[in-house]
């Protein structure tokens, strides 16, 4: 799809990728609704990107994330990009892994995401089109110590979204997934963790250097334009399975 003069919800867009993936959209034209909790950081986010709105929102509740949606199609009059971008990670071996912060992140990184889906597939399908892109993690793609329960939750996210990709095929909405890499953005520091030793275990393998939340935001605009299943941050993540 193009993107000039779309109406885009990006979530998440106080910080890191979504934020670069807002200027990046609003750039190309499009009017971009801004969703995260930090209101002031997207008000002024806000200010340098012309036809955008702010909509602070909890997305991990689930009366939030409808609200959310209902407003800013209430705005523009309609929604042509869902960009469920929100997320965070948690860090802790299986063996530790503490079920009230597994509920916090099924909240925000799978119940948020699919409710924001369903209340905008319906808008889609009455315009006759749309592009919902979900941000996975490449690490859902493999099986890495201390990730179990945040790589899970992203798995289940791929199929959702590909599955969904297949039962909206006839209503010309098209759903993506896209796996960024490692990412310089604040998502470290916000990842929650348990006490643990962490053993890293690079098998020889070296590390490539991390991506730039500006170049994730280019794979989530390729995501749009192409409208693929999937779009990986880098070709080799594509054979990257198992640990
Ligand atoms: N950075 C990486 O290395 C990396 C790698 C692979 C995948 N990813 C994925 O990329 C996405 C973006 O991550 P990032 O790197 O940009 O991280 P980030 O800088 O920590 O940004 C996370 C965004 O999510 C928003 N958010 C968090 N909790 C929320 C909630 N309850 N309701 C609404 N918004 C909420 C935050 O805004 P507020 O705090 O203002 O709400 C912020 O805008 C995530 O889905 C992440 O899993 C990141």
């Amino acid at each position: 799809m193009k993107v000039a003069g779309k109406v885009v919800i990006v979530t998440g867009a106080s910080s890191g990728i979504g934020r670069a993936t807002a200027i990046l959209l609003t750039k190309k034209g499009a009017k971009v609704a801004l969703t995260a909790r930090s209101k002031n950081k997207l008000e002024d986010l806000s200010r340098d990107l012309p036809g955008s709105l702010v909509v602070a929102a909890d997305i991990s509740r689930e009366k939030e994330a409808g609200q959310m949606v209902s407003l800013v199609a209430r705005y523009f009059g309609r929604v042509d990009i869902l960009v469920n971008n929100a997320g965070q990670g948690y860090d802790s071996p299986v063996e530790k892994t503490d079920l009230k912060k597994l509920q916090a992140i099924f909240d925000l990184n799978l119940l948020g995401p699919l409710v924001a889906m369903q209340k905008v597939i319906p808008l889609m399908r009455k315009q006759g089109g749309g592009v919902i892109v979900n941000i996975s993690s490449g690490t859902s793609l493999m099986y890495l110590p201390n990730m179990g329960a945040y790589s899970g939750l992203k798995c289940t996210l791929n199929a959702i979204s590909l599955t969904a990709r297949e039962e909206l095929k006839e209503d010309k909405i098209s759903v993506s997934v896209v796996y960024p890499y490692i990412t310089a953005t604040d998502f470290e520091e916000n990842t929650l963790k348990e006490d643990f030793e962490a053993e890293w275990e690079d098998n020889g393998r070296e590390i490539p250097p991390s991506d730039s939340a500006k170049y994730a935001a280019q794979k989530i605009l390729e995501a749009i334009v192409t409208e693929k299943a999937e779009i990986f941050a880098h070709e080799w993540m594509k054979n990257r399975k198992g640990t």
